[in-house]
């Protein structure tokens, strides 16, 4: 191939590469001089700022800009910066030839000649209008939906709260009428010391409301559960009704617990009011405590355990509601008696306590509820630790 063949060819290359960048419509295209006057222009320059070629050619580039980034002197800055390091990339508001604005994503690169000599600037400008609203109503969206859910957290908060003055709630008027049926001075007295007991157990309700304000962690300490478990069992038994009996059982030397105990009691109290609701007002309510080594078998705890079960001879549950109980807000009692709330409060007070809750249930054949939380363990002096 002679010079001449091959410059022929550069000559045919060249413009079919001017065809192309003019027939480009999504981008506008289009070259500067060294000063920023506008040289080239293709279909998509059109087609975004609305001008025809010669209404530009030969105008500064000036003119897409705002009033107000002209006045702050953007224009000349980015050719300026493209100028000295070969090229400049921007994000902005430009203006359309009929006034209107559109948000720009614009780069500006430097061409040279055959000598590497700097002869102009390539422009090549996006308008990204839709994709910055997209983003926009994504981020609005995003903030809704966190306002959503702090709202949501808040119903939580405060349905929990209801729900658990419900359950004292029962044991204080419960006490209060027999208290004052009863001829004998001796029961009366117990009766008024369990109302005591629930309005006191009411206030650290309260306490732990304020603490949640203050984002004050749940206030744990070690709990001996036999204790714990025989002075709930009056209180609790308050609250059942006559047929139905609850049987306390500690197998045998049961290890400590670390745990918020007021808690602890809270949800003993919704698992046994579970257990009444699912028995038809007569049958044995057995609440056990015991020790187990766990080896990885219940949600991957490894150690030392206490199991806590409440077991009812109620109806049990369905194998379609299963999956659901443990969801804030699941109940399949009618409106006003259960706010699907005590499971839920269970599950984040066992997992709070880095144990688990687990359930064994056939409808028709009754229900467990078992709280698994690790054992108490000692401290480790420090020298023992750092070794
Ligand atoms: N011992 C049980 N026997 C049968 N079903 C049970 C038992 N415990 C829980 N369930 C089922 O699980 C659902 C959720 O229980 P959860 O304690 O979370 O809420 P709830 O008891 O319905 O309402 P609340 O606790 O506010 O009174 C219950 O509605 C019930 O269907
Ligand atoms: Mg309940």
């Amino acid at each position: 191939m002679d010079s001449s063949q091959r410059s022929d060819l550069q000559t045919m290359h060249a413009s079919r590469y001017e065809q192309l960048v003019q027939t480009v419509a999504d981008y506008a295209i289009y070259m500067l001089d060294l000063e920023g006057h506008v040289v080239s222009w293709n279909l998509g320059a059109q087609r975004i700022k609305g001008y025809n070629a010669d209404e530009v050619i030969g105008r500064h580039f000036s003119m897409f800009f705002t009033p107000q980034d002209c006045a702050e002197g953007r224009p000349g800055w980015l050719l300026n910066r493209a100028l000295s390091t070969g090229g400049a990339q921007d994000e902005g508001w430009r203006m359309r030839k009929d006034g209107t604005q559109f948000w720009a994503l614009a780069a500006l690169d430097v061409i040279r000649d055959e000598q590497g000599e700097v002869v102009g600037l390539a422009k090549i400008t996006r308008d990204i209008t839709d994709r910055r609203e997209a983003a926009l109503q994504l981020d609005a969206m995003r903030a809704q939906l966190f306002q959503s859910q702090k709202l949501e957290a808040l119903g939580q908060l405060t349905g929990g709260m209801a729900h658990d003055f419900n359950n004292l709630l029962t044991i204080i008027i419960g006490s209060a009428k027999l208290a004052m049926t009863s001829r004998d001075p001796q029961r009366t007295e117990r009766l008024l010391q369990h109302i005591v007991d629930a309005g006191e157990r009411g206030s650290q309700v309260t306490q732990q409301l304020l603490g949640f304000a203050r984002r004050k962690v749940q206030s744990t300490s070690r709990v001996d559960v036999a204790q714990l478990v025989r002075a709930s069992q009056a209180l609790l038994s308050q609250a059942l009704p006559k047929g139905i009996e609850l049987l306390v059982d500690i197998q045998g030397e049961v290890s400590d617990i670390e745990v918020d105990s007021g808690q602890l009691q809270m949800v003993l109290l919704n698992l046994i009011f579970n257990a009444r609701d699912a028995m038809d007002a007569e049958g044995r309510i057995e609440l056990v405590a015991r020790n187990q080594v766990l080896q990885g078998e219940w949600d991957g705890l490894v150690g030392d355990h206490v199991l806590i079960s409440v077991r009812d001879p109620g109806r049990g549950i369905d194998a379609a509601v299963l999956p659901r109980i443990f969801e804030p807000f699941f109940t399949t009692k009618s409106f006003g008696k259960g706010t699907g709330l005590g499971l839920s409060q269970a599950y984040g007070f066992a997992k709070q306590s880095n144990g688990c809750i687990r359930v064994e249930s056939e409808s028709g054949r009754g229900t467990c509820m078992t709280l698994c939380l690790p054992a108490w363990q000692p401290p480790q002096p420090d020298n023992l630790q750092s070794e």
